[in-house]
């Protein structure tokens, strides 16, 4: 694998105080990444639609200075220092030291915002590592400025897939697919491209309301849930199905068959269900509510003729999807009969973004 092009050789300029910021999006699977092994290389290729409203706003302020063996960065959450936060970006330095030696030579604040609530179940980690990863990317392009664009979108999402998987995904919209794929042309197991080919109609500004069943903690880690499918009894078949699954969902996309995209997605966001069902340790990560709630798609589905449905994350909170001509009725369908189902009614409107802007 190619990451030699990722190592910076010629750093021309000279490059004191910089501030760059970043806004980019959370992404919402279509197929899913559940599986991977060292350094952060996919058990099977994924697709998702990256969001407009649910973003990361990052901030990071480069200070040149002596070169140090040590990251020396200060890291601020909605204004207050986190030191929480500070492990999972400190593996995240050490994991792009090689491809980013210039980040020894500054000292970095970092400020960071959300668009949705803190621990609303939303994962932030796709968001939130994607902008840190623009960032870097717009030091590099200061300190080399022959970088082309394409370059530096391709490296921001080689860095964020170092820092979490699915931020691979949110460089780029309104569709990503990450991991090599045989019928994707472009595709990578190192960093997400845009989906390459025309996409049907039907799926521009596509719909997904978040309905959030749970604000807690995460039950399972995506460390850990990545990790059980190692001895997983049916690990291999499924990475088999989700390369075939792309295949099917690349069709489909392009063909604009809404049937099918129901069925598809849905049975992936049950699968990776099934997967945690099946694991050692096993885990249920649906609510009563979570069911509540894929019942009353499922009758309002067959009652309208209607196109939602929902894909759920390694968790409870239900992503319903649907296209942007039901927007109205789903809406109030959602208000009227689902937000009961949700912890205070709060649910978030969203749909298909188209990546990363820098403000
Ligand atoms: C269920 O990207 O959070 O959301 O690479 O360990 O950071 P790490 O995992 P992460 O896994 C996301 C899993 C998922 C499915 C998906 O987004 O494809």
């Amino acid at each position: 694998m190619n990451t030699a092009q990722f190592i910076p050789e010629t750093l021309s300029e000279i490059v004191a105080d910089v501030v760059f910021t970043w806004k980019t999006p959370s992404n919402i699977a279509l197929v899913k990444y559940w599986g991977k092994s060292n350094p952060q290389i996919p058990k099977n290729a994924s697709i998702s639609f990256s969001l407009k409203n649910c973003h990361t706003i990052t901030t990071i302020e480069f200070s040149k200075k002596e070169k140090t063996t040590a990251v020396d960065f200060e890291l601020y959450f909605e204004g207050k220092q986190k030191q929480e936060f500070r492990p999972k970006i400190i593996e995240f330095f050490e994991r792009v030291e090689e491809y980013c030696p210039y980040i020894f030579e500054y000292k970095m604040i970092i400020n960071s915002k959300n668009s949705f609530p803190h621990s609303s179940g939303i994962a932030s980690s796709a968001s939130g590592l994607s902008a840190i990863a623009m960032c870097l990317m717009s030091l590099e392009h200061e300190l080399n400025p022959s970088l082309t664009k394409e370059f530096i979108y391709k490296k921001a999402s080689f860095l964020a897939r170092l820092g979490s998987g699915s931020a691979s995904r949110s460089i780029e919209g309104p569709l990503v697919v990450w991991g090599k794929h045989p019928a994707i042309s472009g595709s990578s197991d190192l960093f997400g491209i845009q989906f390459p080919y025309k996409v049907h109609p039907v799926f521009k500004n596509y719909q997904d309301a978040i309905l959030l069943v749970d604000k807690g903690e995460k039950q399972v880690s995506s460390t850990l849930g990545h990790h059980l499918m190692h001895e997983h009894p049916y690990a291999e078949n499924r990475f088999q199905q989700a390369n075939e699954n792309v295949s099917r969902m690349s069709e489909i996309l392009q063909n604009g068959d809404l049937k099918e995209f129901v069925n598809l997605v849905e049975s992936e966001a049950l699968t990776l269900h099934a997967m945690m069902l099946a694991s050692t340790p096993y885990f249920v990560l649906m609510k009563p509510n979570t069911l509540e709630i894929i019942n009353r798609i499922w009758a309002y589905r067959k009652e309208h003729d209607s196109a939602l449905c929902f894909t759920l994350d390694a968790g409870a909170n239900v992503h319903v999807l649907y296209p942007e001509s039901e927007k109205e009725s789903v809406n109030q369908f959602i208000e009227n009969q689902l937000s009961r189902y949700c912890q205070k009614n709060h649910y978030i409107c969203d749909n298909v973004g188209y990546g990363a802007i820098q403000l």
